[in-house]
């Protein structure tokens, strides 16, 4: 079977393509990702003389490509995004091109293909929840212009999915932690300016809190999706690990023997939602899939 990875230099990416040719002889990857933001070729550096992986740099928004590339693919799992919710209050531009136009783009090849697509979302979607929990009921709230070019391709494939019956499968995950992660988020950043004692910046008071989950567990879950998962359905796949921004930096320091006088508060983020909380029922109940690594 073979398999079209977008955005396979970048963390989840990576993770995901390592994770299929170590755990199985039947998959053949493509990774077609563009070299932008996030994306470090170490990654899979290992595998770049396998005979079942195949790069190619190119952009996911390039149709001609990517017509080509998906006639030889039996499915697609998009990861390709901008993805640094920071860089599109800068510049929300290329969010739009790569998140939008670039999911669609895959998203109308594949419906005329006949081709399965699995698009990576997020739970940032949903927006900030003072209370309660997502379900893959709840509504598209997005706040961030990253998070609406997220739930832009989501509306638009529900879009396809009921008017050509395409078959593509959304999941939403929460925040990933693990190796390959880029060190400009928030877990490797603490890790390395703890290292070199140097300040290690929070937002706001420190309060904001997110759900973590493992890449491998999220990698499971997509895996799963992918080969059993309900074509025109969304999935929610989250960690069950709700935690403050300020209690994750200060276990770091604990662990690494360093002091909490290098935390320091700046600035908040502009809009900075502060909570994000899904359920991961559905996924669970329909493949039994659940994290396995505790955080
Ligand atoms: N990191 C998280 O915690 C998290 C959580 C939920 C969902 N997601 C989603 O998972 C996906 C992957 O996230 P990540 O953290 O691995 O991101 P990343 O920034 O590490 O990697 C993204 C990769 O996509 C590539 N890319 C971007 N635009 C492209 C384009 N137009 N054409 C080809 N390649 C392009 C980049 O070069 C990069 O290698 C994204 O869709 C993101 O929205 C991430």
């Amino acid at each position: 079977m073979k398999i079209l990875v977008t955005g396979g230099l970048g963390f989840i990416g990576s993770n995901f393509i390592l994770k299929l040719l170590r755990e199985s002889d039947d998959f053949e990857i493509v990774n077609v990702d563009a070299e932008l933001y996030g994306a470090d070729k170490r990654n899979l550096s290992e595998i770049k003389n396998n005979k079942k992986y195949e790069f190619v740099k190119g952009n996911i928004t390039n149709r001609h490509l990517m017509e080509e590339i998906i006639s030889k693919c039996d499915l697609v799992v998009n990861f390709a995004a901008e993805s640094f919710v920071d860089r599109s209050i800068s510049d929300a531009n290329p969010f739009l091109v790569s998140n939008i136009r670039g999911a669609f783009t895959i998203l109308d090849i594949i419906t005329k293909q006949k081709k399965r697509m699995v698009q990576i979302s997020t739970d940032e979607v949903f927006g900030s929840l003072s209370s309660g929990t997502a379900t893959e009921e709840s509504k598209l709230n997005p706040s961030s212009p990253y998070a609406a070019t997220k739930a832009a391709a989501e509306l638009l494939i529900n879009s396809y999915c009921v008017t050509y019956d395409s078959d593509v499968i959304i999941t939403r995950c929460t925040n990933n932690y693990g190796p390959r992660q880029f060190p400009e988020k928030l877990i490797p950043k603490t890790i390395i300016l703890a290292n070199q004692e140097q300040k290690i910046p929070i937002y706001g008071k420190g309060q904001n809190i997110r759900d973590w989950i493992h890449v491998d567990d999220h990698c499971n879950g997509i895996m799963s999706l992918l080969l059993d998962g309900k074509s025109g359905q969304s999935y929610n796949i989250s960690g069950n690990n709700e935690v403050d921004n300020t209690t994750i930096v200060k276990k770091i320091l604990d662990v690494m023997g360093k002091s909490e006088d290098l935390v320091e508060y700046v600035e908040d983020r502009p809009g900075h939602d502060f909570r994000y909380s899904m359920s991961s029922n559905k996924i669970s109940k329909e493949l039994s899939w659940k994290p396995k690594i505790s955080f």
